[in-house]
């Protein structure tokens, strides 16, 4: 996830550049740059950190021209710095791009290019994209975008200036947004709608596969092919602060929202269709190296160490591995059995937890293999660990985790497939059935954000509750986990989770008549028993929701209500069934007037001890 910004028009470029730029930074900060045309020469300034640093460097040179790109970074390949930082160019400078997405294939493509004699400065995938267009260019800017779009593949949305034809900027996306806006004698390319509000309201959305082609004075949209497009404007007549939302009222119900893209982004390039298995070409792990590993440590605080509990499942049951998982300001004092034969996994968001940084120092101290499973390229912990998985969620910028967590699941069941297959304990045909569920994902989760008002009315209904409990077996008592701790820490209802076969043993004295209770009910080996805790807690005249795939006709019998998910395979399961209860915590702390996006007390990253 990126920003990015073009301008062409009569007033200079980089003021608004520079302000689009400061209303996408929601999209990654990592990095910042402009690229500004001017007789006959390109001038690109850029540099690693927040916008401001490039404000800085720019402070009495800003540069001059009436045409220009920006862009601000959310590292996938490549580091945060100076050099990764967008726009890239080729080697004369004559073609500048700025691009939001992966070039899955950038490395085939580099190497083609160096035995052509280019020579790169970067560690991105994205310089391919501007060698790429020096290599192709026939006098002719359109076609040779054209050209390049034929060889890439991945994600993208790209803009780009050429030096020899300064009168157009050409933009195109795939899985990746863009917008147009309209303007008199100037229009405006952004990745997002607030970038170009303060200017213009008149806009339209570039879809899939459409490259326009954008001069002062016009807009013309065409396919691949040449095929002219005619798109619809219209007019946004959202406020700033509700366009830098997408339109949502709340950074975390957009970031629930962005769910379907967060997944397939961070399974991009791993799941290969119609393959028995996972690709972790970051990893690279050998048979013979996994057979000197003997146990897991998995590491984490909040909601990454609730991911971590799913990853124990996962990696115990998949590759049939013994794993300890362990909050992070625990084990790093806990004296834990870590030695030379030990991986130990540590799962942050951030990147940046000072315990969870703490505990990864402390494994690599006593000999442990280590790997972060991170969303922040450059962060502390991906820097600190042996090897480094990411997350590609995006920028979250709720405090509450949402989007990070079901991406950290989808890591850890990815892991477990690849070392399951390595280790040989995990047969083609389960890990085949595994990876095809996975490329059903998106769109099961897409299809459960579509139907919400049951869950709102749950929410408004059992809002004023001050208890709540969350009860499941196996997998679905570590997403209990979370439920629970999504409700607390945004609507400030009590709420515990419980193994469902612990609750006798002594929280079933807590369950009185019309306390709510969720029952998740998705794993089939424990079905039966999960259904009779669930009696057990109706007997008591609890409220019960259950949580269960569609088709599960015969629990409506015992629970109050139902909220029903799309079916997938036990395993997959937590990936859907969290969605309800982060809906649930979010509508029930509006319903109790929370401050959804900052809670109380608790901030995003805790770098304190
Ligand atoms: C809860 C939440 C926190 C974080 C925890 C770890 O919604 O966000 O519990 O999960 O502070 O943060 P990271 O993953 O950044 O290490």
């Amino acid at each position: 996830m990126c920003g990015i910004v073009g301008y062409i028009g009569n007033n200079q470029a980089a003021p608004f550049l520079l302000d689009g730029m400061s209303k996408l930074e929601y999209r990654g900060y990592d990095s910042a740059g402009i690229a500004v045309y001017e007789k006959g020469k390109i001038t690109v300034e850029k540099c690693v950190g927040r916008l401001d640093s490039l404000r800085q460097k720019l402070d009495g040179h800003m540069p001059e021209g009436t045409m220009g790109i920006g862009h601000t970074r959310w590292a996938t390949h490549g580091r945060p710095s100076d050099r990764n930082s967008h726009p890239h160019t080729d080697a004369s400078g004559e073609f500048v791009v700025v691009h939001n997405g992966i070039i899955e294939n950038y490395l085939v493509l580099k190497e083609d290019l160096i035995a052509k004699g280019h020579k790169f400065v970067s560690e991105t995938d994205t310089e391919v994209v501007a060698h790429l267009m020096a290599a192709y260019y026939d006098g002719d800017f359109e076609e040779t975008v054209k050209r390049v779009l034929r060889v890439i593949e991945g994600s993208y949305s790209l803009v780009f200036m050429c030096a020899k034809e300064p009168e157009k900027i050409i933009c195109t996306k795939k899985d990746n947004p863009l917008v147009i806006g309209l303007g008199e004698g100037e229009n405006f390319i952004a990745s997002d709608i607030p970038a170009i509000i303060a200017k213009t309201r008149r806009t339209f959305i570039m879809s899939d596969g459409e490259i326009a082609t954008v001069t002062k004075d016009s807009v013309w949209v065409q396919d691949i092919n040449g095929t002219p497009i005619s798109k619809k404007v219209f007019e946004v007549n959202w406020n700033a602060e509700a366009a830098e939302k997408g339109g949502f009222e709340h950074f975390m119900l957009k970031e629930i929202y962005e769910q379907p893209k967060s997944i397939r982004d961070t399974m991009t390039g791993r799941v290969p269709k119609d393959s028995h298995g996972i690709e972790f070409t970051e990893l690279g792990w050998t048979e013979e190296e996994m057979a000197g590993i003997n146990k897991i440590f998995i590491v984490a605080c909040g909601t990454a160490y609730h991911a971590g509990i799913v990853g124990k499942y996962y990696l115990e049951q998949l590759a049939r591995i013994p794993v300890e998982v362990d909050i992070a300001s625990e084990f790093r004092y806990r004296s834990p059995l870590v030695d030379g034969n030990s991986l130990t996994i540590v799962i942050s968001q951030s990147g940046e937890t000072s315990d969870t940084l703490a505990a990864l120092k402390e494994a690599k101290r006593l000999g442990s293999r280590t790997l972060a499973v991170t969303n922040v390229v450059g962060s502390s912990i991906s820097r600190e660990a042996d090897q480094v998985v990411y997350t590609y969620a995006g920028p979250e910028i709720a405090v509450a985790s949402t989007k990070a967590y079901t991406t950290q699941l989808l890591v850890m069941l990815m892991l477990a497939i690849y070392v399951g297959r390595l280790r040989g304990t995990l047969d083609i045909a389960k890990a085949h059935k595994l990876v095809e569920g996975l490329h059903d994902i998106p769109e099961q989760i897409h299809k459960l954000l579509e139907n919400v008002d049951q869950i709102k009315v749950f929410a408004t209904r059992y809002g004023s509750s001050e208890d709540a409990f969350f009860l499941g077996r196996s997998l679905d008592y570590a997403v209990a986990l979370e439920g629970a701790l999504k409700l607390k820490e945004i609507s400030y209802i009590h709420a515990e989770a419980y193994a469902a076969g612990e609750l006798k043993h002594g929280t079933l004295a807590l369950i009185v008549e019309g306390v709510p209770v969720i029952v998740l009910a998705t794993q089939p080996d424990v079905y039966d028993k999960t259904v009779s805790n669930l009696q057990e807690v109706k007997a008591r005249e609890a409220m019960v929701i259950a949580i269960a795939f569609e088709g599960d006709d015969s629990i409506a019998k015992y629970a109050d209500h139902v909220i029903f998910i799309p079916r997938t395979d036990k395993y997959l399961a937590p990936l859907l069934a969290v969605l309800p209860l982060q809906l649930l915590a979010y509508y029930a702390a509006l319903t109790r007037g929370c401050d959804v996006d900052k809670p109380r007390n608790l901030a995003k990253s805790v770098t304190v001890e």
